[in-house]
């Protein structure tokens, strides 16, 4: 049985080894002092402050951690979403990513993340009617996109909106109130899609298109950002449908890089608006959100399939990375690009084939016999493929971690209310061995010496 605070899927709580000898402890010996320590273990892992009382003199610090990029470092007990690299298994609240993609829809998924079960019918309409009620934004908020430079990245202007909405929405601050964290977390899932197709209008030099509530969550995305004078624009079923896919498979993905950033950010009380540009600005990097971007600029510079051989031998060489290969916990297919891979088919049966599909395949195909790839356990991430069908869809590159932020907003506010829940959460604050210089004193400005100043600075 599950032990109290434990992972409540019974199947991921039978991974967690029992001892086989009835002991859950871990003996260390500090060979500076010869002294032994006994220390607790709790769900196949060790508290890092246990540690501190391994020391040599009694006034010592004791023994830390070092763990860069925190490889190695659970910062949370998690409830929400699980994930086995190495078998390439992803579930929300127990539910396997594949089932949600199939059967469900992001606003439902975004339900299960928040709230841990999925809705009834009632629960689910008044979810969506939440949802709805919160999908303008204030005029201001139109007018301080308005500001922004023709030419400004989507990205950078969606980072800055939201920020901004925390001086619209004072209230916001109150995270201790259940109801105030309830409203914000309306607007946030409601307001992100609406934020993203105004900087898309603004950068594209269109009229902004307000939202339109008898349509879809997805449906008045795609409203908002392409109608022209129509009266009724009519949204395809099939991207309708796609989009809603490629939302719930962005939703969460655990404790990445941009959810760190929420928590961490989040773990100091400011408003969640805030701590949401945050985890957004994580996003917008290369190494994270932006890489599907990065995936087509490098299809777009291998130019053509018989260029793939090459490009790939300078990869091994060292002269740069496969975009869209490579994840720091799957060692294996991520499920998500299974996923998208097929989803690529019912879209550009719509929107036509996307050429550069043909050298993605290629390089898919040649990556995964390599031995390179192989040894490092290398296969397509989320991005490999999900460009290609944004790209097809009629999405500007820079819009795609654009898109990425909208589904992935459920799965940051779903992850910051678990944090503030936590009572074993405090403000994040890591320590650092420092390797600086010992104490010394002050130096006038005309008596110091002419230091060369280390080249990467
Ligand atoms: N292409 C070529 N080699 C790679 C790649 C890649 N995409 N990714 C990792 N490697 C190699 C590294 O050079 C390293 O080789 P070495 O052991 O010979 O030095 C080894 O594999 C391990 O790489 P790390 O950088 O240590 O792996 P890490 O877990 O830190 O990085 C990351 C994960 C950042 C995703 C990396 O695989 C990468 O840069 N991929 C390309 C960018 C990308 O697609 N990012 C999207 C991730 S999914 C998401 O954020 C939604």
């Amino acid at each position: 049985m599950a032990k109290p605070g434990a992972p409540s899927s019974l199947d991921q709580a039978e991974q967690i080894p029992q001892p086989t000898n009835g002991r859950n402890t871990l003996t260390i010996k500090d060979d500076r002092t010869g002294k032994q320590y006994v220390i607790p273990i709790e769900y196949d892992t060790i508290h890092a402050t246990d540690l501190r009382q391994i020391k040599i003199k009694d006034d010592d610090f004791g023994m830390m951690t070092y763990d860069p990029a925190f490889l190695n470092t659970a910062a949370c007990k998690s409830r929400i979403t699980y994930i086995d690299g190495d078998k390439g298994i992803l579930r929300y609240r127990g539910y396997p990513i594949e089932q949600l993609a199939e059967k469900s829809t992001y606003l439902e998924v975004a339900y299960l993340l928040i709230y841990g079960e999925l809705p009834t019918k009632s629960q689910y309409e008044k979810w969506m009617n939440d949802i709805k009620m919160h999908t303008l934004i204030h005029e201001n908020i139109k007018k301080f996109v308005d500001g922004f430079h023709y030419d400004a990245h989507p990205m950078g202007m969606l980072i800055s909106s939201v920020a901004a909405l925390s001086t619209f929405y004072t209230d916001a601050k109150h995270i201790s109130d259940p109801e105030s964290r309830k409203l914000q977390i309306f607007r946030l899932v409601a307001k992100m899609p609406t934020l993203a197709a105004f900087v898309f209008r603004h950068s594209v030099g269109r009229p902004y298109v307000y939202p339109d509530n008898d349509l879809s969550y997805p449906g008045n995305f795609l409203n908002m950002l392409f109608r022209m004078t129509e009266l009724k624009y009519k949204v395809d079923p099939v991207l309708e449908h796609a989009l809603d896919v490629l939302f719930i498979l962005h939703a969460d993905h655990e404790q990445n890089c941009s959810t760190s950033a929420m928590r961490n950010v989040g773990s100091s009380h400011v408003d969640p608006f805030s701590a949401t540009a945050a985890a957004a600005a994580a996003l917008y990097g290369p190494l994270h959100g932006g890489a599907n971007e990065a995936v087509l600029l490098m299809l777009s510079e291998i130019g053509s399939k018989s260029n793939v051989p090459a490009f790939i031998k300078t990869v091994k060489e060292g002269k740069g990375r496969l975009m869209g290969f490579g994840h720091r916990v799957y060692k294996n297919y991520d499920p998500r690009a299974k996923v998208i891979k097929k989803l690529a088919d019912e879209v550009f049966e719509v929107t036509g084939r996307n050429p550069m599909l043909d050298i993605a395949l290629e390089l898919e195909h040649i990556a995964l016999d390599d031995e390179y790839f192989i040894k490092r356990k290398l296969y397509p991430n989320v991005d490999f493929y999900s460009g290609l069908i944004y790209q097809a869809m009629g999405f500007p590159v820079d819009m795609f971690p654009v898109l990425f932020a909208i589904g992935r907003t459920s799965g940051w506010v779903a992850q910051w209310q678990e944090m503030l829940l936590d009572p074993e959460q405090k403000i994040a604050r890591p320590r650092q061995i420092f390797l600086g210089p010992g104490l010394r004193d002050y130096v006038m400005m005309g008596k110091r010496a002419e230091e060369k100043v280390p080249k990467n600075l």
